[in-house]
């Protein structure tokens, strides 16, 4: 009876699921800060991909931990057709192309201060990133990425990529703009895993959102779908839930959200110490996000709920 009257339910169609990328063959690397996640190289990512088609995941969204020897001011590597990210885009797709491949835009992980846009005397210029956005979008569209992730949150971004896609004749490259994105402490891991936490000077509290914030949620999602975006997002999650709620209620367009590295790390941690069942609190937790409205969600859990779900236990 129960299953008969519930209102919200997970399903495997909801998970995107992110993979940290490292240099070289066969490296399956620790992050300590997310115990359970590895970097992996391009050979083992096509597996986690292969794995995660079997499991019916529809996407996966991949982040690159650069070379510190290529991070630089300029953040010219973001823009390198033969990247870290755009390589493994395009083995991916090559071998295993029914999963959908999700990729950020954004220069954080190549930029040698850290941070998601160009920085010149300490201040972000948010003009002159639009222009490595517009070359990063379409290297990524070019390698094969479905699904372009404006994580940087200058102004204006979203409408530049829509614009370059359309004139390089990327018609069917969609954009799911991180529209509700909050300077979060949920972050840290996240920065470990892709190696900017050491780059990043200050924090980014000038171009993400302040936590106290709500009705500038939806401003920001009316802008990113005038822009052109096609789908939304709320990060971190599971404290921002009202702000997908609102979101979903105010805004006839799919919502999703990024259950975060930090997010991921306090219930894997709580886990392990015998605080509560893993898979229990996998399975509430992104329930939740269904409740309130999400169509989907980001979550470093993707492969380990696709494989419960596919069990009776959940019921
Ligand atoms: C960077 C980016 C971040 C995340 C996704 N893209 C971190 C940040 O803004 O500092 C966070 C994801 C996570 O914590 O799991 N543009």
């Amino acid at each position: 009876m129960r299953r008969l009257v519930r209102e919200s339910a997970l399903s495997v169609d909801d998970l995107i699921w992110p993979l940290f990328l490292v240099e070289g063959e066969e490296v399956s690397e620790a992050i300590t800060t997310m115990p359970g996640i590895r970097r992996l190289s391009v050979d083992r990512a096509v597996e986690a991909a292969a794995a995660a088609a079997q499991h019916q995941i529809p996407a996966i969204a991949l982040f690159p931990h650069v070379d510190p020897r290529l991070k630089t001011i300029d953040c010219r590597e973001a823009v390198n057709p033969d990247n870290l990210v755009n390589r493994a885009t395009q083995a991916i797709k090559a071998s295993v192309p029914e999963i959908g491949v999700m990729l950020d835009v954004a220069l954080d992980p190549f930029n040698a201060l850290g941070h998601d846009g160009i920085v010149r005397d300490g201040e972000i210029l948010n003009d002159e990133t639009l222009d490595v956005l517009r070359q990063q979008a379409l290297v990524q569209a070019d390698a094969g990425a479905d699904i372009l992730g404006p994580s940087d949150m200058m102004d204006g971004r979203v409408g530049v990529i829509r614009e370059a896609l359309e004139s390089a004749g990327h018609h069917h490259t969609a954009i799911m703009a991180y529209t509700a994105k909050y300077a979060s402490v949920f972050y840290g891991p996240f920065r470990d895993a892709v190696g900017s936490a050491g780059a990043l000077s200050g924090d980014k509290k000038s171009y993400q959102m302040d936590s106290g914030n709500s009705d500038e949620a939806l401003r920001m999602a009316v802008r990113d779908l005038a822009e052109g975006a096609d789908m939304i997002m709320v990060k971190p999650g599971m404290a921002y839930l009202d702000i997908c709620a609102t979101l979903k209620a105010g805004i006839l367009a799919p919502v999703f959200a990024y259950q975060v590295s930090g997010e991921y790390a306090m219930i894997a941690a709580a886990a392990d110490n015998g605080v509560f069942d893993r898979e229990a609190a996998i399975l509430e937790s992104l329930t939740a996000f269904k409740r309130a409205g999400c169509d989907g969600i980001l979550t470093y859990f993707a492969l380990e709920a696709a494989r419960i779900l596919g069990t009776e236990r959940h019921r």
